[in-house]
């Protein structure tokens, strides 16, 4: 059963009338997920979450209203926070790649916090937001995560901030990303240790004061195919983190979750389309794939989990192999040891795939193979944040 609500199960199990594919956002489980990470961290963490991961309107009217920050990656994104009620000076706009025109549209919509990881960035901000705050990004390269994450090194941080200094930027913290669906929480305590050094460095050279932003990025888990430790042992190990290796705490810390709010509150209904073997393999085709249901995260190794709707839990299964609608080598689900699904599931017989709450929707591809990107449900808030 989907980590989500119940109410999420139950939707999926009564809307046999609706076409597929198509996916369902429970908004109260992300609410819930917002809830439970601010508990986790006794409120020493501030949250930001990062658009990116699912855009629906609702979504962000509700994280909104019950507090929550936004990080955006684009003046698109910055378009829709503000839309939905979130103030400008509760986002951070994150994403060191931007033009000159981008930099100028956030700065003018109150945008005062930007992160940079080069040189070309800093003048960018310089030009674009003059006055701003900048944060810097250092790499991340330690294990765990689907994928190490960018940023300039200890050394360039410091010559950055010397930079922006005297380009009368306001040097205002550092920030980085141990990568998405990070395994080990022992990644930020190793992150943090870095960070410290840096920041004793940039200050020993005069260009900074007293740490005001320390942004501790994503990486929080979903609840996928593989374990991850529970989400209050990455808030425990990051919030003593902090304390242990910043003497000074920070005047802001936050973290920009994405995956952990809202991947366990999605899940997508798929049809067979067939059952075929090949090469001694069984092959079931999905009419949801890596690209249609933007399930592209498989390629990065997150394995999404797969139940059959309408057949009994007890019914026989035999492994497969599970592939999206396409004419594409990758259009297959990344799996360690093997799917297994009921061994009489047969044409137009319906699957669940799950957790689909994180980049999916933001992910789907707009008509690859001539398939159209996946239609995702929302379920309102039942109860409005206070
Ligand atoms: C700057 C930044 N912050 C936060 C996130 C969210 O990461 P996650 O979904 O792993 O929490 C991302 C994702 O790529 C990011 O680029």
């Amino acid at each position: 059963m989907p980590p989500g609500s119940a109410r999420l199960w139950r939707f999926l199990t009564t809307t046999q009338h609706l076409p597929t594919p198509y996916s369902v956002l429970d908004i109260d489980t992300a609410l819930l997920r917002h809830k439970q990470l601010v508990a986790a961290t006794g409120g020493q963490l501030e949250l930001l979450y990062a658009v990116k991961a699912n855009a629906d309107p609702g979504l962000l009217s509700a994280l909104a209203q019950a507090g929550c920050g936004m990080d955006v990656a684009s003046p698109g994104e910055l378009r829709q926070v503000l839309s939905a009620g979130c103030p400008a000076d509760r986002v951070s706009y994150s994403n060191p790649f931007r033009s000159r025109e981008e930099i100028a549209f956030a700065h003018e919509n109150g945008v005062r916090v930007f992160c940079a990881d080069s040189p070309e960035e800093v003048l960018r901000l310089a030009a674009g937001a003059p006055g701003a705050s900048v944060v810097l990004r250092l790499a991340h390269t330690g294990p765990g995560a689907m994928s190490p994450r960018f940023g300039c090194s200890p050394r360039e941080a410091v010559e950055l901030a010397a930079l922006a200094v005297m380009h009368h930027l306001e040097v205002a913290g550092l920030c980085w990303h141990v990568g998405t669906q990070q395994k080990d929480p022992g990644q930020w305590p190793l992150a943090c240790a870095t960070g410290a050094r840096v920041w004793a460095a940039i200050r020993a050279r005069g260009a900074a004061g007293r740490l005001r932003v320390l942004n501790l990025g994503g990486g929080l888990p979903g609840t996928y195919r593989v374990p991850t430790p529970p989400l209050r042992a990455y808030a425990c190990t990051i919030a003593s983190a902090v304390a242990e290796c910043f003497a000074d705490p920070p005047v802001h810390t936050f973290l920009e979750p994405g995956r952990a709010l809202v991947a366990d509150a999605g899940a997508t209904v798929s049809s067979v389309k067939a059952v075929v073997r090949r090469n001694g393999r069984i092959y079931v085709i999905l009419d949801a794939g890596l690209w249609n249901a933007g399930l592209a995260d498989s390629l990065y190794g997150i394995e999404y989990a797969v139940t059959a709707l309408d057949h009994s839990l007890a019914a026989p299964t035999h492994p497969v192999m599970i592939c999206g609608p396409t004419c594409d080598t990758l259009d297959e689900l990344s799996v360690g040891d093997a799917y297994r699904l009921p061994v009489d599931l047969a044409t137009g017989d319906r699957v669940v795939i799950w957790p689909t709450g994180a980049y999916c929707a933001t992910n789907a591809a707009v008509n690859f193979n001539g398939y159209p990107p996946i239609t995702q449900h929302t379920l309102p808030p039942t109860r409005l944040p206070p």
